[in-house]
């Protein structure tokens, strides 16, 4: 059976005092941890106060991105070590504003994959398809070309310590969420691939879902077979919400 985890990424949201009273609503109600795990994704100039705030607790914390650098000329980027340096145990990667937004290809996010991996971070890899690409039925071959380039670059054992995040496009922050059974399909696609090379890894990767999970439809998002938790963004803003879906998992 596996472990059901809630990820909270704020995105561009936040500020130190509105962050204290979020983080600690949380650690009053599931710092002391439970069934399923909870992490939060916060911008990088509050990862201090996270580490300072969450250590103790069951809350784990990690950073939005990271550059697949080590060290060097790369104004406004931050390495794997410098995240590991603040406690993090988590990196998103690939998340598709980084794709759509800041030009990342399939091969940026392995290089980044590959840099998190090496740093002794656990990437949470985002995959997913365009509203325009689930409606021409190429859902499948996007989601696959964009995990074979992690695979091809990583390897199947850069996924011994990974999570992978279903977050389509056309559901993120948008009100429209995947149906259980849409996302389950997606679920079971990527489980699949991922056990051609590996079944028994396949078999515990949790495979997150992200797009306008909210306290009403994660109940039933997290019951799908394949569904191993979410990956938050809107609804992990307000610490009722987002305990609700913790609850739900
Ligand atoms: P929303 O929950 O706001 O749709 O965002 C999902 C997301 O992008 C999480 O990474």
């Amino acid at each position: 059976m596996r472990r059901k985890l809630v990820a909270g990424n704020w995105k561009m949201h936040g500020g130190l005092a509105r962050n204290r009273d979020l983080l600690q609503s949380l650690i009053q109600a599931v710092g002391k941890g439970g069934k399923s795990d909870s992490a939060v994704f916060v911008p990088y100039p509050y990862l201090a106060q996270a580490q300072d705030m969450l250590k103790g607790t069951a809350i784990a914390w990690g950073a939005q991105s990271l550059s697949e650098h080590a060290q060097g000329a790369y104004t406004g980027e931050v390495s794997a070590a410098m995240l590991v340096e603040f406690g993090c145990r988590y990196v998103i990667v690939g998340h598709s504003e980084r794709r759509s937004l800041y030009g990342e290809s399939n091969e940026t996010v392995a290089a980044k994959f590959l840099a998190a991996v090496n740093g002794g971070l656990t990437p949470i890899l985002c995959l997913g398809e365009t509203l325009a690409q689930r409606e021409q039925g190429v859902t499948e071959e996007v989601i696959g070309g964009q995990f074979d380039a992690v695979l091809q670059a990583a390897g199947v054992g850069g996924f011994a310590n990974a999570v992978i995040a279903y977050e389509p496009v056309w559901a993120i922050g948008t009100g429209r969420t995947a149906t259980p059974q849409q996302a389950q399909d997606v679920h079971a696609f990527i489980r699949g691939r991922l056990a051609v090379s590996d079944p028994v890894l396949a078999e515990r990767m949790q495979i997150l879902y992200g797009g306008s999970v909210k306290p009403q439809n994660a109940a039933e998002l997290f019951g799908m077979a394949d569904i191993d938790g979410g990956l938050i963004g809107g609804a992990s803003l307000v610490a009722q919400d987002f305990l609700a879906i913790c609850a739900a998992a």
